[in-house]
């Protein structure tokens, strides 16, 4: 099928996110892990621009060395093109272009937003008109933090983490995000953590292929109160990405120093998230960081999912 589409462009804009909670069990043989997350979707968005064109191609811009950035079928976006062109059974092509805002390799997923973004603006510039359920389960295939960022807003992610459920969450988060000049590899830092346990023998029995959130983290996005959230925000990735980056225990600590409720490594990291009171003490802890040398940026969350602004 060749859908002919009279649509210029299409521009979509899709968040980054910062795992609040992430529990990860036992390894399953298809080498991913089994996760009980809650991701929340942050102000800090990637752009997709997709113009037709004949052939598959993509253009890179951002604050990060966009030279770090496959242009080929590595690009998650480039494969989320493809396989929603081969499902739709389209022969055309697309020329896409990604405006970054979310650090690369960040933990913050990024390319996972890029995906999701070129999902969301091909299925609208081919006219292809996928349904939202159809558009996650090619999501799903593409990656496991990918239909989050479809999602939007806050989740709960079980299985892969690409079993998603809505959370409740009241009122807004401000974060202050310390971002590296260095990515950190997602598959090292799970493999670091597979070693930390087979070392500390952290657990007597292989580790759980089902995992639930507890309720507290729950409860506490329920209530809205942030210094609640602060009290349960758990990652079991944070010890293997500090095995691997120590410095990230450091900015932490600087963090809760400079007047953050709590600090977190998102997902893999190496970004770090600190979770503040209200804006007014988000804007305070910047300035401290600041003061201590250390450039961050303020976003707040929940925010929605990929969707198109024009
Ligand atoms: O799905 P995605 O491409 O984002 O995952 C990147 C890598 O992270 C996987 O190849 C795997 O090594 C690791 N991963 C995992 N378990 C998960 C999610 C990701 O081991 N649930």
């Amino acid at each position: 099928m060749s859908v002919s589409s009279s649509i210029g462009s299409v521009h979509v804009r899709a968040p980054g996110k910062i795992n609040v909670y992430l529990g990860v069990g036992g390894r399953h043989d298809d080498g991913y892990h089994a996760l009980a997350t809650v991701f929340q979707a942050v102000s800090l968005y990637e752009d997709v621009i997709a113009r037709p064109a004949s052939d598959f191609s993509i253009s890179v811009s951002g604050p990060d060395d966009p030279d770090t950035v496959p242009l080929d079928d590595r690009n998650l976006a480039m494969r989320a093109a493809k396989l929603l062109a081969a499902a739709a059974d389209y022969d055309g092509g697309v020329a896409l272009e990604i405006r970054k805002q979310v650090p690369v390799a960040g933990g913050m997923g990024g390319g996972s937003a890029d995906a999701a973004a070129a999902l969301v603006a091909c299925d609208a510039l081919w006219g292809t008109g996928f349904s939202q359920a159809r558009l996650h389960e090619l999501a799903a295939r593409l990656g496991a933090d990918v239909p989050f960022a479809l999602h939007g807003g806050t989740a709960v992610g079980t299985g892969r983490g690409d079993q998603l459920n809505p959370a409740l969450a009241r009122g807004r988060f401000d974060w202050i995000l310390v971002t590296s000049d260095e990515g950190l590899s997602t598959p090292v830092v799970y493999e670091r953590l597979d070693a930390l346990r087979a070392e500390e023998g952290a657990f007597a029995d292989d580790p759980p292929l089902s995992l639930d959130v507890p309720v507290p983290v729950l409860q506490a996005l329920r209530s809205g109160d942030a210094e609640e959230l602060a009290g349960t925000l758990f990652n079991d990735l944070q010890a293997a990405a500090v095995d691997v980056r120590p410095d990230l225990d450091e900015a932490i600590q600087l963090g809760v120093r400079s007047g953050a409720l709590q600090g977190i490594v998102s997902g893999s990291g190496p970004t770090v998230a600190l979770l503040c009171a209200d804006p007014e003490s988000a804007q305070h802890v910047q300035a401290q960081l600041r003061e201590s040398g250390v450039e961050s940026l303020h976003v707040h969350g929940p925010v929605p999912g990929a969707r198109i602004i024009s």
